[in-house]
């Protein structure tokens, strides 16, 4: 193909109409938010009503998901206005309206917390400092790969937990100490040195070990069992396979870039972990709504073709130039 690694100046909507079907891989955007800046050249986001706003932006979602592949993903970020003092609630309209035609379904609404919002703080308003990312898939077997998302954190773990060759160890003066029984204890440093081999040679990366009179119960749903097992046995391993848990929560600072005169860009942070997370190597990136380039950025740092597609063309030389010097973002968490 040859629009591939190339940011097209153009309006999205008639570039997606010129794609064959199911010739993308995944979708990230971030389109223009409602009334809320004008970009020119007569694309979206200063239409005189909601409703005008949402079906413009259908059109171009439908023609995105007539792009995308049957394994792809369409993530789309948008923010929210207030209009006389109440909130629209427009991201979650758009969403809304695209699940009713019932083409796609909503995997997950990552919500990106901003370390840093704007600290503009009414007296009678909280400072908004969310905003969603919407995850669709076109059809169930959608690529995802959650070993590859936020997997520094994963590696953060393990360094932690393998940085103690003693681990474990204190179990054993705590099972001692305890007032199980003989049979108990001796049943529970057995159980300890098993698991201990077992991180030793890998298989898991630690564990925590729960003795009775000595731990508090564990609390509710699942754990219910173990404290069965605390009291049945008088003690509980609960095994940690070290990876960090994947939530539909992802926080970074709004990205504020020297250089970059472009008022409303997304975290490449968080754009590079959702291409890792929704797309292998060598897939091909779309970004209809391209700004800055972002998403062109994340997907050529991690071995990913992009198509951008931008209606401004300031952008387009803006994006084009921060395609050519960029860097892998540092892993950013607090
Ligand atoms: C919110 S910005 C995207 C910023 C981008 N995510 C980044 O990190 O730089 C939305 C962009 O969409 C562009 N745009 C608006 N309507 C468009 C259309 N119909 N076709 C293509 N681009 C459009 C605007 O010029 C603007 O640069």
């Amino acid at each position: 193909m040859g629009i591939l690694n190339k940011v097209h100046c153009d309006n999205a909507l008639f570039f997606l109409k010129r794609l064959s079907d199911n010739s993308i891989d995944l979708v990230i955007t971030s389109p223009p938010y409602f009334q809320q800046r004008d970009y020119g050249y007569g694309g979206i986001g200063n239409e005189a009503t909601e409703e005008e706003y949402i079906n413009n932006l259908v059109l171009i979602f439908n023609e995105c998901l007539r792009v995308v592949k049957p394994t792809g993903a369409m993530v789309f970020n948008l923010g929210d206005k207030y209009s006389n003092g109440n909130l629209l609630l427009i991201p979650y309209k758009f969403a809304l309206k695209v699940l009713e035609e019932k083409k796609v379904f909503l995997i997950n609404q990552l919500t990106w917390a901003k370390a840093n919002p704007t600290p503009r703080q009414e007296h009678r308003k909280l400072i908004q400092s969310t905003e969603p990312f919407f995850i669709f898939a076109k059809a169930k077997d959608y690529c995802f790969k959650l070993g590859e998302y936020l997997s520094h954190l994963d590696r953060k773990n393990k360094k932690m937990e393998n940085s103690s060759s003693k681990i474990g160890e204190k179990y054993f003066e705590i099972i001692n100490q305890s007032n199980l029984t003989t049979e108990e204890k001796e049943n529970a440093k057995r159980e300890l040195e098993k698991v201990i081999i077992e991180v030793k040679l890998g298989k898991m990366e630690s564990f925590r070990m729960k003795i009775r009179g000595i731990h508090k119960d564990a609390y509710g749903g699942m754990e219910g069992g173990r404290n069965n097992q605390i009291r049945r046995n008088g003690f509980t391993i609960i095994k940690i396979t070290g990876s960090a848990m994947k939530k539909d929560l992802i926080e970074s600072p709004v990205e504020i870039t020297k250089g970059n005169k472009h008022t409303a860009v997304y975290p490449l942070y968080i754009i590079q972990e959702l291409v890792k997370l929704l797309s292998n190597n060598g897939d091909t990136v779309l970004d209809p709504f391209c700004g800055s380039g972002t998403t062109c950025i994340a997907a050529k740092n991690l071995g990913r073709n992009y198509v951008g597609i931008e209606i401004n063309p300031e952008y387009v030389l803006l994006s084009q130039k921060r395609i050519k010097e960029a860097d892998y973002c540092e892993e950013f968490f607090l």
